[in-house]
């Protein structure tokens, strides 16, 4: 069994749907307003538990009702929690709004998130695990200082930039594997990417920039897998009714991680990461959406693919 660590953010996510998104000065009325636990880090540790991977959840939460909350929920899904921070401040609220089509609009408000430095790691056992999983949640300082630990002892890096950030050419070296969107990936290279062609293009300027695997995650489109020497992989996505596209991403992410390590060739991790995935965006909420190992394995079944 894969065994994971992930240092990342925890939110609540307050979730609004809306008939179509205010313009500035504009007031309009939402529908049905939900809590859901969500934050990057959170979310995609919870996915690659529910995928079959042992995770340790390295965050911040506010001493307030919904930092016991997100603890909560992380400790009945199993994840270990040792070393979770309690901070003095309120714990991360990701403001989203979902429209008809299920796309989503988020504000952070990071909170505790922020609070997480560089010396809450001083005791992770950085051998323990195979891979470190990495979001852009928390301050970039404490994503360095995992970098090098990372790098230091010999353990795999992958790195989700979302929200998207620059990446320097050392910084893409000390990464094993980059996941990212297509927003994402536009604003590490300045390519926009409408069609499967300006991806590719996308995925081989972040290869030239020294990065060594890379994912681009496409939504409707699919994904598209390229690495440094310039191999391609492309998987359709799984047509399904979107409700919400929350959590998505990580999703996909947390569930390719987990077959990753257990060394499944590309084309069947991208498979199943985007089965993941489509189950996830047909539910409301992030980490409530995101299904498991059984209900990936059904789902594919149905498609009359297998899970080996
Ligand atoms: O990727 C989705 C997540 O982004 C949400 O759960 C929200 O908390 C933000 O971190």
């Amino acid at each position: 069994m894969p065994s994971i660590i992930v240092v990342g953010s925890a939110n609540m996510d307050i979730v609004t749907r809306v008939s179509h998104y205010p313009k500035p000065g504009e007031t309009i009325f939402g529908q049905q307003t939900s809590f859901y636990s969500g934050g990057k880090g959170a979310n995609q540790s919870i996915a690659a538990k529910r995928s079959g991977a042992e995770v340790h959840f390295v965050g911040a939460l506010g001493n307030d009702f919904f930092g016991n909350e997100l603890y909560r929920i992380l400790r009945e899904e199993a994840i270990d929690l040792d070393g979770m921070l309690k901070k003095a401040v309120n714990t991360g609220l990701a403001l989203i709004t979902v429209n008809k089509a299920g796309e989503n609009n988020i504000i952070l408000s990071p909170g505790a998130n922020n609070e997480l430095l560089p010396s809450d790691l001083d005791e992770i056992d950085w051998e323990a695990y195979e891979a470190v999983l990495l979001q852009n949640e928390i301050p970039w300082e404490t994503n360095a200082c995992v970098l090098d630990q990372a790098k230091d002892k010999g353990i795999k890096v992958v790195f989700n930039p979302a929200p998207a950030v620059q990446l320097s050419p050392e910084t893409l070296k000390q990464i094993d594997l980059l996941i990212l969107n297509e927003h994402e990936a536009t604003s590490l290279t300045s390519i926009p990417i409408r069609h499967i062609d300006e991806a590719k293009a996308a995925a081989k300027e972040i290869i030239l920039q020294g990065a060594k695997e890379v994912i681009l995650t496409l939504g409707l489109q699919g994904s598209l897998y390229m690495n440094d020497k310039m191999e391609v992989v492309e998987c359709p996505a799984y047509p399904i009714e979107t409700v919400d596209t929350t959590g998505a991403g990580d999703t996909f992410i947390g569930s390719f991680v987990v077959r990753y390590l257990l060394k499944q060739d590309i084309l069947s991790c991208l498979k199943y990461a985007s089965a993941a995935a489509a189950l996830a965006v047909s539910i409301n909420g992030a980490q409530k959406a995101m299904p498991s190992a059984a209900e990936v394995a059904a789902f594919l079944a149905e498609k009359g693919e297998l899970v080996t």
